[in-house]
């Protein structure tokens, strides 16, 4: 696979601790609790199958896909839903596992998406936040790494479905397809 030009932002190694980090916050906070992780895709996919394999949880995994951005980096802001969960989540505890909060806008829309469903309570975890990029304010409870204003791709995320497979995370300095 051609490699693009690329600084590395977080090594294996860092996304790794990081990972169990979390796993091991979350699984002390659902202590007794059988909660759902609802895995956004498809750039949540990498961090999903790290993070619930850390967690030491009965946990159930579901998956939904909803579309905001198009072939160009940046945000159109309109959401659709591309494929619907296929789990009741009335009276769960509902986790939303996010590859990268960005404009909030996409979590925005899946928390009141998913809220009308009456779960029995909702959080957040993103393994990267872009804080400076927000349009909308989002209450994120589990954050791996907050990273400046770049455009990243590797562990799950893309650049026109590229990318996904690298381990690392990485900035992407040239927007070639
Ligand atoms: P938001 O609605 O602007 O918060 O966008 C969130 C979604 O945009 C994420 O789930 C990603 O799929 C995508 N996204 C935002 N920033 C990046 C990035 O730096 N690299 C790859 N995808 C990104
Ligand atoms: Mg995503």
């Amino acid at each position: 696979m051609p490699v693009p030009k690329t600084d590395i932002l977080l090594t294996q190694q860092e996304i790794m601790h990081r990972v169990k980090d979390l796993a091991l916050q979350v699984t002390r906070d659902y202590r007794g609790k059988k909660p759902v992780l609802i895995c956004i895709l498809k750039g949540a996919v990498v961090f999903l199958s790290d993070f619930m394999r850390y967690l030491q949880l009965p946990v159930e995994i579901d998956f939904m896909a909803v579309s905001s951005y198009g072939a160009a980096a940046t945000s159109s802001g309109v959401i659709r839903i591309l494929k619907d969960l296929e789990m009741n989540i009335e009276n769960r505890d509902i986790i939303i596992v996010e590859d990268i909060v960005d404009t909030g806008l996409t979590l925005n829309f899946l928390r009141e998406t998913l809220l009308s469903r009456a779960p029995r309570s909702l959080k957040i975890v993103t393994l990267l936040d872009k804080p400076d990029c927000r349009a909308v304010h989002i209450k994120v409870d589990y954050c791996g790494f907050c990273i400046p204003d770049e455009f990243v791709v590797g562990y799950g995320l893309d650049f026109n479905e590229k990318y996904r497979n690298l381990p690392d995370i990485r900035i992407l300095l040239e927007f070639k397809s």
